[in-house]
């Protein structure tokens, strides 16, 4: 069934787990992330970066995942992952999406409030829920010193003026992850996650959440991150297994075939997530 982003959110926070946010991109995507949520029985947002509206089409990634969650036996919301374009934000909530992310992390602190608390009341307008992220953070290819990075981090004194003045849902904090491949292992400042946890008693999001370890995984959870995004793993998943199948099979030219061994890999990536998160079970009807 398609619920709200923050009909999921607020579960997940109230009941100490994190909900998986996946990246979707094609049909096959959106197949293995329900597939997983189903044999899990996780409740899970399906989300959609502007790289990935871009490539399918606003309108193709709404209807397939609209499709998928209202067929699913498990609650999924729609989400806009890092909007950072008003009319897309809003062709995003025409199309059915039931949440949104608004990131003006780039902007300085008053600025980023200003933009994140205009697209929250559009959004709340209508019924849709609304992430937005203080703090930055960048990419595993961003070449910066830890002191720089630390730099980066999300100040709990902000976070909870953010919070007050801009009214959104939940919140993505910049706490040591980056998004893509990682190079060494990822260092998480979790006295950091349970302080702001502390100060602001709302769900958290932890973004770059691919390639970190699963006892990290855990112990964010703990100390109250409730929406873990993962798009890079599953990449890698559909990488992998596409080659193997091709390297396997040289003569075997169906797509079903090639796509579809891609689709059973990201699935099994995707459920072990999900149980990594402690969202297995916690699907309700
Ligand atoms: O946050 C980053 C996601 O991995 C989306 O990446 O913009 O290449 O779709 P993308
Ligand atoms: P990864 O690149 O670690 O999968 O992060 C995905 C993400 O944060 C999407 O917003
Ligand atoms: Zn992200």
């Amino acid at each position: 069934m398609l619920v709200s982003g923050s009909d999921l959110m607020k579960h997940a926070h109230e009941n100490g787990y994190a909900v998986g946010a996946f990246n979707v991109n094609n049909m096959e995507i959106v197949q293995a992330i329900i597939e997983a949520a189903e044999q899990t029985q996780s409740p899970v947002i399906m989300q959609a970066s502007q790289g990935g509206l871009k490539y399918a089409g606003v309108e193709y990634i709404a209807e397939m995942a609209k499709v998928a969650a209202r067929n699913a036996s498990v609650p999924v919301a729609i989400h806009l992952d890092h909007g950072t374009d008003f009319v897309q934000i809003m062709q995003c909530i025409r199309n059915g999406f039931t949440s949104v992310m608004i990131d003006a992390s780039k902007h300085e602190l008053d600025k980023n409030i200003e933009i994140t608390k205009n697209i929250v009341e559009i959004a709340h307008a209508v019924g849709v829920s609304a992430e937005a992220e203080l703090g930055k953070i960048g990419g595993t290819e961003d070449d910066i010193t830890v002191d720089e990075r630390e730099a980066t981090f999300t100040d709990p004194d902000e976070a909870e003026r953010f919070v007050k003045e801009t009214g959104v849902d939940f919140l993505a904090i910049a706490v040591g992850t980056a998004h893509g491949p990682y190079k060494g292992e990822p260092k998480l400042d979790f006295d950091r996650i349970k302080v702001i946890k502390e100060r602001l008693n709302i769900p958290l999001v932890l973004h770059g959440s691919s390639g970190v370890p699963e006892d990290s995984i855990r112990k964010a959870v703990s100390l109250g991150i409730n929406k873990i995004n993962i798009d890079t793993d599953i990449r890698m998943a559909f990488n992998r297994a596409v080659r193997k199948f091709v390297e396997e099979n040289p003569d075997v030219y169906d797509p079903r075939k090639i796509v579809g061994a891609a689709r059973k890999e990201m699935t099994q990536v995707i459920a072990e997530k999900m149980k990594m998160f402690g969202s297995e079970g916690k699907a309700w009807k």
